[in-house]
């Protein structure tokens, strides 16, 4: 027997939708994935719908409907490539185009109309996730945890996961179960550097982190970057680009004028993300959990570095050691989210997110 959902994913960084095929019977086993490309004239019209524009509403309905084609695009690529009939996929699920996150202000919007991706596919899909955890007093985000807590938690080792998208999340995952699981956005992971590395090299990311690796960290610019009031607030807490965009980085540097090199600018944004991870970790995790890292950011050899330095006691990994592709976690993760939700079952963690209650998560588009 197979229990195969499919997950579907586009993040804060925008590179693209992760599309996976998720058996769930026994332990996840990713069965199928592809990358589907996000043009990068989409992806500045997303950019400039999150940013605020002219004629909004009109905009963001026409981009609801090219992203919801484009999701089921992606799900029908999939399912081609790897020669799966859409008859026997149980459910999708589909997080979506974030396009703003406002937890303060108890709302948040994630673009890619279900009901063509439904119509499109042939296949059941459950989406806008977030907003019932809103409604419950929480976050909406992050959501993966619950996941993480699903799958990744062991009996006989204290864990923390860490994701690298745009922005940052942490997971904690204690030995005893009766222990809460606990977990937050720590700031930005790649959205600055991706920022930066885009009007200097015109290029959307900085393979490896070498151009970071050539620059020497900024000192006065990293204390000043560390002020950020958002770093040393208490969880449970969440945020995007709302705040970490480009904008706030050319404030940031203001001051500093043309006086810091590219390179070095890119280096400090680097150590800046290793350094607000590693200070949730030390204290919000303690310094005795075996650590593992999923998302883009995992293949940044810099900031792997800069993170194994910043947490010199702790043994850090890819989750390619407990079985699922760094990858493919987010995509898993939503596929789960989906089979929850089908077989009624709640997808938040109260702790996390804040929510009131554990509730089931998503609309279904039958
Ligand atoms: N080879 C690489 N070297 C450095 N960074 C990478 C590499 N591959 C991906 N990334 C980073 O990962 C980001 C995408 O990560 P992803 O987990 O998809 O984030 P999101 O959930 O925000 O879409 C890219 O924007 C880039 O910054
Ligand atoms: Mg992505």
């Amino acid at each position: 027997m197979s229990a195969l959902f499919i997950g579907l994913m586009s993040g804060t960084s925008i590179d693209g939708i992760d599309a996976a095929v998720v058996d769930f019977d026994g332990t996840p086993g990713i069965v199928a994935t592809h990358t589907h490309p996000i043009a990068p004239e989409l992806k500045q019209r997303i950019l400039t719908l999150s940013h605020g524009c002219d004629n909004e509403l009109e905009q963001m309905m026409l981009l609801d409907r090219e992203v919801g084609l484009l999701f089921s695009e992606a799900t029908n690529q999939l399912l081609q490539q790897a020669n799966i009939d859409a008859t026997s996929i149980i459910a999708i699920g589909s997080h979506g185009q974030t396009v703003r996150h406002y937890p303060d202000k108890g709302t948040t919007l994630q673009i890619g109309d279900a009901n063509l991706i439904a119509e499109k596919t042939g296949i059941t899909t459950i989406a806008d996730f977030r907003r019932r955890d809103l409604a419950a007093g929480g976050e909406g985000a992050p959501l993966a945890p619950a996941f993480h807590n699903a799958v990744f938690r062991s009996t006989d080792e204290e864990r923390v996961i860490i994701n690298l998208g745009g922005i940052a999340n942490i997971t904690h995952l204690p030995v005893d179960s009766t222990e809460i699981v606990s977990g937050f956005d720590t700031g930005p992971a790649n959205i600055l550097m991706d920022s930066w590395t885009e009007r200097h090299l015109n290029q959307p990311f900085d393979r490896g982190g070498d151009w970071a690796k050539q620059g020497e960290v900024n000192q006065a610019l990293l204390e000043q970057l560390l002020q950020e009031p958002y770093l040393s607030k208490a969880p449970p807490k969440s945020t995007g680009r709302e705040l970490f965009n480009s904008d706030w980085l050319t404030q940031q540097l203001n001051s500093f004028g043309e006086t810091i090199a590219p390179e070095a600018v890119q280096a400090t944004l680097c150590q800046f993300t290793a350094t607000t991870i590693a200070d949730a970790i030390t204290n919000h995790c303690g310094n005795n959990s075996a650590v593992f890292v999923c998302g883009g950011g995992a293949h940044n050899r810099h900031l792997m570095q800069l993170l194994q330095t910043a947490l010199p006691n702790l043994r850090i990994d890819t989750t390619e050691a407990l079985g699922v592709s760094p990858d493919w976690v987010e995509a898993t993760a939503f596929a789960w989210l989906a089979k929850q939700t089908l077989e009624g079952k709640a997808g938040n963690l109260p702790a996390v997110t804040g929510a009131s209650h554990p509730v089931v998560l998503g609309a279904i588009y039958s």
